[in-house]
């Protein structure tokens, strides 16, 4: 199986206002690849309060697992820590068993509530508000409105997001089911394995080399369990095609300033064995 063929020599620059798309089965790689992208713009150090930056995990999916090594990577709730703190998890759940948009309203008003704070960088005494806001909602099939309307403080942020140093990682297992700007608009797009054939279908509509057609139809062309398709929609040239990676542990950390991170994309063929561990 032929894959990418030459990879670019430039770096993939994430900016503080990108909106980068996550899609993939569960278990497929999203989250840890969120993580590890998060970790390099934003190394964890004594001095990382400096940073000009605060992340705002959103889980709406309560899973032990992903909250344990959210813990692990350093990632605590609002009351537990002071203002300045650069991690936050946001655990957000059902306030009513009946009203599952409870859930998406939680989300709205959060997304609405960095896009005000984001973007003024005040030093008074030892307050200050970050510059930098990055949003993470590890499934946005929960904080939609509808299939059709991500919703009025989402959107916002995926449409208006850049220019108030708002920036948007999300994920979902299922493409089919959220409004197609979610994807079709974001500056980065990650496809990860999907084993449904709508989705499948829909992945290669996006990326036509993402499936190829096997005895019982349309297959993932992922040969790496935790493989995927990367896109920079807005980047250079070289970037504007689908490139495969085996792991994100193949995007190199090289250049990390304060408002962007250049990571290098190590190609895919080379023989580096390199993982990035995960802490447990
Ligand atoms: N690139 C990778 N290399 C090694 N292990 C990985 C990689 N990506 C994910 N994993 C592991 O696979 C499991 C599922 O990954 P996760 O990111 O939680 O998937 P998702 O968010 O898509 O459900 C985790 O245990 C994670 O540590
Ligand atoms: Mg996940």
């Amino acid at each position: 199986m032929h894959l990418a063929r030459r990879l670019p020599s430039s770096r993939i620059r994430i900016k503080p206002n990108d909106r980068l798309a996550f899609i993939g089965k569960t278990r497929s790689g999203k989250s840890f690849a969120i993580l590890l992208l998060l970790v390099l713009m934003l190394p964890w150090d004594p001095d990382s309060r400096n940073w000009d930056w605060q992340i705002w995990w959103i889980d709406t999916k309560a899973d032990p697992k992903d909250l344990r090594r959210l813990g692990a990577w350093g990632f605590r709730t609002p009351d537990k820590v002071p203002p300045d703190y650069h991690r936050l998890l946001f655990k957000v759940r059902s306030l009513d068993d009946a009203d599952e948009l409870s859930v998406a309203k939680q989300v709205q008003a959060l997304c609405w509530a960095a896009f005000k704070r984001a973007g003024t960088q005040r030093r008074n005494g030892k307050k200050r508000a970050y510059a930098n806001i990055i949003i993470v909602i590890d499934e946005y099939v929960s904080v939609i409105v509808s299939k059709r309307s991500a919703g009025a403080g989402l959107l916002e942020v995926f449409q208006r997001g850049g220019g108030k140093h708002v920036g948007l990682m999300g994920g979902t297992q299922e493409p089919v089911d959220i409004p197609r700007q979610l994807v079709s608009q974001a500056t980065m797009i990650f496809l990860f394995m999907l084993t449904h054939p709508p989705d499948i279908e829909w992945a290669s509509k996006i990326c036509p080399r993402y499936a190829v057609q096997g005895p019982e139809g349309l297959e993932p062309n992922i040969p790496d369990a935790h493989g995927f398709w990367f896109k920079w929609v807005d980047g250079p040239p070289e970037f504007r095609r689908w490139l495969y990676f085996k792991s994100i542990s193949h995007f190199r950390a090289i250049i990390i300033n304060r408002t962007s991170a250049s990571l290098r994309a190590a190609a895919v063929e080379s023989s580096t064995n390199e993982r990035v561990k995960e802490p447990v």
